[in-house]
Order: C-alpha cells, then sequence, then structure tokens
C-alpha cells in the first residue's frame, strides 16, 4: 500500500452499529479536519480526473459534493452537483434507484451538461453501487460522457463494480482504498 491510501486508511474512523446494528459505518470526518489528509485526496482524486480527460466534475450529494468540489477547483473544471430529488430549482433530469429498503430519486439540472462533456463522477464510498449506477444513467441522459466514476473507498464485498460494469461501458472505476 502507497504511503498516501496509509494515510487516508489512518483517518477513516470505524463506527460499528451505525446506522443500525450490524453495519460498521466508515466515517471520513477526521480525514477532512486533517489539512495533510484532504489534501492528499484532493490531489489523488483530481490526478485521476485529470488522466481520463474529463471536463467536468459531478459530486454525488452529499458526501460526494465534499470530495468533489476541492477536486474540480484543483482540476480546473467547473462542478455539477447530482442532488436528492426536490432540492435543484431548475429544469431537472432525474433518475430513481433502489435501496433496501424503498427508493430513492436523485436529479441534475439538465441545462448543466451537455453533449461534448466529459464528466468525472466523484463520491466517497462505493457499497452495494446503487448510486453511482442512477448518476451514470442520469449523465448519459442528459446527453454528456461519462470519463469515469472516482471513488475514496470501495467496499468490495457488497459488489458495487460488478454491478455497475455494465453501465460504466467501458469506462474506468478508480477507487483510492479498497476493503
Ligand atoms: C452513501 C455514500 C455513497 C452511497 C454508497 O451516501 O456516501 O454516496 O451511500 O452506497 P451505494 O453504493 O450502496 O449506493 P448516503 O446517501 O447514504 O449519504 P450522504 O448523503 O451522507 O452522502
Ligand atoms: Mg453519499
Amino acid at each position: 500500500m502507497t504511503d498516501v491510501r496509509e494515510l487516508l486508511l489512518s483517518r477513516i474512523r470505524d463506527v460499528p452499529d451505525y446506522p443500525e446494528p450490524g453495519v460498521m459505518f466508515k466515517d471520513i470526518t477526521p480525514l477532512l479536519a486533517d489539512p495533510a489528509a484532504f489534501v492528499a485526496l484532493t490531489d489523488a482524486l483530481s490526478e485521476i480526473t485529470v488522466r481520463h480527460g474529463a471536463t467536468k466534475v459531478v459530486g454525488l450529494e452529499a458526501r460526494g459534493f465534499i470530495l468533489g468540489a476541492p477536486v474540480a477547483v484543483r482540476a480546473g473544471l467547473g462542478f455539477v452537483p447530482v442532488r436528492k430529488a426536490g432540492k435543484l430549482p431548475g429544469a431537472t433530469l432525474g433518475q430513481s434507484y433502489d435501496l433496501e429498503y424503498g427508493s430513492a430519486e436523485i436529479e441534475v439540472h439538465a441545462e448543466d451538461l451537455s453533449e461534448g462533456d466529459r464528466v468525472m463522477i466523484i463520491d466517497d464510498v462505493l457499497a452495494t453501487g446503487g448510486t453511482a449506477e442512477a448518476s451514470l444513467q442520469l449523465i448519459r441522459r442528459a446527453g454528456a460522457e461519462v470519463a469515469g466514476v472516482a471513488i475514496l473507498m470501495e467496499l468490495g464485498f457488497l459488489g458495487g463494480r460488478a454491478r455497475l460494469e455494465p453501465t460504466l461501458a467501458g469506462a474506468p472505476l478508480e477507487a483510492l482504498i479498497t476493503l
């Protein structure tokens, strides 16, 4: 494991039985509070973003906003928020996806993405892959191309990568840490 990965991993806190019994929550707030770790994370994600030729950064509400916005600034690109439904005031495109219990919907301002855009999707965690899958569908429906998905932490045992493979359609999925 590289020094950067070790640094990042050392700043992620395991919280047992949160938000419900049996779940080990990965808390990134210690990483965000440590300037060296937050800068290293931003640098690593923007390196991926630039390497894959992205022209825009999409962050997924809420933790993907915290990670994605500094990446966009560092890479010299615009930032587009994908929000949970009902939060954006303009004309939106929406995409529903299934949760363990029930469903959720995410939205993007239709005017923020268009043909010719190459989008890097940024989020903190890839778990089941449902959130990332819906965001890939949303970006393509908006007419943009997917440059890739860049994630801080992939929970490999939940199978998100396999679920995403057909929707990625060859676009890269890069995780800085795989657990
Ligand atoms: C969490 C996490 C990812 C998503 C991953 O977001 O930040 O976005 O779940 O899960 P999945 O791969 O199974 O879809 P969540 O909406 O729970 O919370 P947040 O608003 O704090 O980001
Ligand atoms: Mg999230």
